[in-house]
């Protein structure tokens, strides 16, 4: 449908040190990654491999120390700052663990904020931000402030103003990282339909159920791609995801398995098959 192999983000050998001379630390060590318009990346991989610091590379909240970072077409080296603010604020969206919102405002002005440097009135900004929280079915929580939500209400209210821009990448970094797993879902759900308008959505997360939602899986380990399970069928995931919350859990086994399988191919690790047999063999023994 709106789906077309152009790549919208393109990262040849990325690199990103930190610290200086002992404390020297590479917590990218040559990525090398190819995101196509319409895909739903789901990241995974240990503690401090380098997750978070890979997003922040692609939304420009950080520099690569080395390597290349192509963003539709055009080296981000090149751009000027006001040119990376621009994208900042136009093209991606960021959704965090911690939610983000601003206390002191209350909701709708909180989906307003990424309006704030538009060429759109107050008035203007507010209504987009109203009809925004109504998508997101909290219309009726436009004057709440942040600590009256539940966690899974902010967390929709953050993807709610990371949208109100109508950015083409959408970057979450365990965006269900502090919710309970029927929140989880419910994100998961909202996330899946911001995918299926046509958006490219790159996710961090530490749940491998969630990872069902996403078209293509890739792991991380020491600031590099360990595995990437690109042919995940969407079209097999979509309904899935739209089913009740209650039958998500059987869905997403059934396709975590099949993602388990392409990966374990990936790493040629066929130590199941004999182990198998010899389970058979015991059994024929046993007979
Ligand atoms: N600003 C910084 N200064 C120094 N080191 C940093 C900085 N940011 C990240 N690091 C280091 O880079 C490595 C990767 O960090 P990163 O936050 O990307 O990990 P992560 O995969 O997101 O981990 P987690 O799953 O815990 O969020 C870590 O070892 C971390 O200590
Ligand atoms: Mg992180």
């Amino acid at each position: 449908m709106s789906k077309s192999t152009t790549p919208v983000i393109e990262l040849k050998g990325l690199k990103r040190r930190f610290g200086v001379g002992d404390a020297e630390q590479y917590a990218l060590d040559g990525v090398d990654l190819t995101v196509k318009k319409g895909e739903f990346i789901a990241i995974m991989g240990p503690s401090g491999c380098g997750k978070t610091t890979l997003l922040n590379i692609i939304g420009l909240l950080d520099r690569a120390t080395d390597g290349e970072y192509v963003l539709d077409g055009r080296n981000v080296e090149d751009f000027s700052s006001s040119r990376h603010a621009k994208v900042r604020a136009h093209q991606i969206g960021f959704v965090f663990q911690n939610f983000n919102l601003v206390e002191r405002l209350n909701v709708i002005e909180n989906v307003a904020l990424p309006l704030t440097y538009s060429h759109v009135s107050h008035l203007k900004r507010l209504e987009r931000a109203s009809e925004m929280l109504k998508t997101f079915h909290l219309g009726e929580r436009e004057y709440y402030m942040p600590w009256q939500l539940s966690g899974g209400q902010t967390q929709r209210v953050a993807i709610a103003r990371a949208l109100v821009n109508d950015p083409s990448i959408i970057l979450a970094d365990e965006p269900t990282g502090n919710l309970d797993s029927r929140s989880s879902h419910v994100i998961m759900e909202e996330l899946s339909e911001v995918h299926k308008k046509g958006n490219t959505i790159i996710m961090v997360t530490h749940n491998p159920n969630l990872t069902t939602y996403a078209s293509r899986v890739i792991t991380m380990l020491d600031g590099r791609i360990d595995s990437d399970t690109k042919d995940i069928v969407v079209e097999e995931k979509k309904p899935a995801a739209k089913r009740p919350l209650g039958k998500a859990t059987k869905t997403t086994k059934a396709t975590k398995t099949k993602t388990t399988k392409k990966r374990a191919t990936t790493k040629a690790k066929p130590k199941k098959k004999p182990a198998k047999k010899t389970t058979a063999k015991k059994k024929e023994a046993n007979t």
